[in-house]
């Protein structure tokens, strides 16, 4: 074929919390070739949760190159792939040599809890107060500002590398950035303002650095990564190596702004949910950024190159996928993640049993930083069924809290909520999501969203879209939709037992 005839190919790396992807995508939004892979996670003690970056680096390389060889055998080049987004977990801190390119610490991974008494100690601090108004997000363990600050208080290579001006930061996709676009040689050093609104160093108003936040973390002297469109043709550079070579770095979006972009949730007032190693709600606000008055988060939608950012209002819960894993994985109950939701389904309800499941204190809307994993309601006529049941429960509820706090903010009802990740594979877990939350629960056929939207926001770049009304289309075919089968009475019944357990899970021990 000649080269005007050939079909255009987008392609996405997502590195999540415990595994990474590469996905080719043709013009449909359809998956032509994949491959993932998953990487180790380190708990170095109780709450600690880290990545070796390298490891993280390497999981990337070999999707690209798994994936790509899948590509090539079905006949299609590699020039076919027009443009190529990353997608990444957030707020998980990377810091390494400028000097060198090495890193000086393990990255620390987002949920890790280690920075509970600096994150006490620094809500006392004159000017705490001013921090939600400036970058969106409440002080908490959860973003990147914390993590930095606990490596400059406690490791000395890090310390001596500020010395030394060459302390280089960054969140996962500007790690990966750097690297694929030649490391220490000539990596660039750059961010999208949707992860850089997960630091706290970032002004949600401007999205530019602020100097009070800045100075107020004490992170001065910290080399940053540049702040860059989510979708721009020129600020992202190549691929320096390997079977990708050359091709062109176009898009970048942070895992749930991407799952938004996947879901083509364009307008205002549109939202998704999902389940992921932690599960997060955000609903799109717009071109204003919303400060939330019930425990949510204002984060960046996406900002693409030549049109105005878009905000969304953002729950985060900590923990979904991971405490399935932790059924599977600690307590032996299931032997893949898969097999939950048939586990749950064999019994009618919990018995009695509800699962807090706060492995990292509660997120959204609570913000508990001492709540502490507690399972209520057991007695000898608890089986491990009824635990997988209040398992996946515990998220849901969470998912349904999260969703009245943004009713509240935003003055209006949800009606539908569009669904992505592992556990919305499940019927039974979605069936369960839509009679808690009393709202239809509509699931795409093709749930690889995060990916999709890392992929359009690539695309955009290079022209193969041009209005967001293109989009519509995309990934529409074949959703299924999971109605609530429960009365409101019921619904709040349930719901003031879960609330009730919160509660109760604050810490019992210091
Ligand atoms: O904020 C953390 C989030 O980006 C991680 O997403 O899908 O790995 O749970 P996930």
């Amino acid at each position: 074929l000649k080269n005007e005839e050939r079909e255009a190919f987008t392609a996405a790396i997502d590195q999540g919390t415990t595994s990474s992807r590469f996905l080719i995508f043709d013009g449909s939004g359809t998956p032509q070739a994949s491959h993932q892979v998953e990487f180790g996670q380190l708990y170095p003690h109780s709450g600690w949760i880290e990545h070796d970056p390298y490891e993280i680096l390497n999981s990337v390389n070999e999707c690209i190159e798994k994936a790509t060889r899948k590509f090539l055998d079905k006949g299609y080049e590699v020039g076919d792939i027009k443009a190529l987004g990353i997608t990444n977990q957030r707020e998980t801190t990377v810091v390494w040599d400028t000097e060198t390119g090495k890193p000086l610490y393990n990255a620390i991974v987002w949920p890790d809890t280690r920075t509970a008494k600096l994150v006490h100690e620094l809500r006392k601090k004159t000017g705490s107060e001013k921090l939600r108004r400036l970058c969106g997000l409440p002080l908490s363990t959860y973003p990147s500002s914390v993590k930095l600050m606990w490596m400059l208080r406690h490791v000395p290579a890090v310390q001596s590398a500020l010395r030394n001006d060459r302390l280089s930061f960054g969140t996962v996709d500007t790690w990966l950035l750097y690297n694929l676009t030649g490391g220490v040689k000539n990596g660039l050093h750059v961010t999208d303002p949707t992860n850089a609104s997960r630091t706290m160093f970032c002004n949600i108003d401007t999205l530019e650095y602020d100097d009070f936040l800045i100075d107020w973390f004490g992170v001065r002297g910290v080399k940053l990564p540049k702040i860059v469109p989510s979708s721009d043709p020129d600020a992202y550079g190549n691929i320096s190596d390997g079977v990708l070579a050359g091709t062109k770095i176009t898009g970048c979006l942070g895992d749930q702004s991407a799952a938004l972009v996947g879901q083509c949730a364009f307008t205002p007032g549109m939202a998704k949910n999902t389940y992921g190693t932690g599960c997060f709600l955000l609903y799109n606000t717009g071109y204003e950024p919303v400060i939330s008055e019930n425990g949510l988060l204002t984060t960046v939608a996406y900002a693409f190159k030549g049109f105005k950012p878009v905000y969304a209002l953002e729950g985060s819960i900590a923990v979904a996928g991971s405490a399935i894993k932790f059924l599977r994985d600690n307590l032996g109950l299931i032997k893949e993640s898969s097999e939950v939701g048939e586990l749950a389904a064999k019994v009618p309800d919990t018995g009695g049993v509800v699962f807090v499941t706060a492995f990292s204190g509660l997120f959204a809307p609570y913000w508990i930083d001492d709540a502490q994993g507690t399972i209520f309601g057991i007695t000898q006529y608890t089986t491990k069924e009824h635990i997988a049941r209040a398992t996946i429960e515990a998220t849901c509820y969470q998912a349904k809290a999260i969703l009245a706090a943004m009713e509240k903010d935003s003055g209006t009802a949800l009606h539908a909520l569009a669904v992505d990740g592992g556990m919305s594979n499940s019927d039974v877990c979605m069936q369960l999501q839509a009679d808690i939350m009393g709202i239809d629960v509509d699931r795409p056929q093709m749930r690889e969203t995060t990916a999709l939207g890392a992929a359009i926001a690539a695309g955009f770049a290079v022209n193969l879209w041009k209005e967001f009304d293109e989009l519509k289309g995309i990934n529409r075919d074949n959703r299924k939709t999971f109605s609530p089968m429960t009365d409101e009475g019921t619904r709040e019944k349930w719901f003031s037992l879960w609330s009730k357990a919160v509660e109760r899970s604050r810490g019992w021990v210091d």
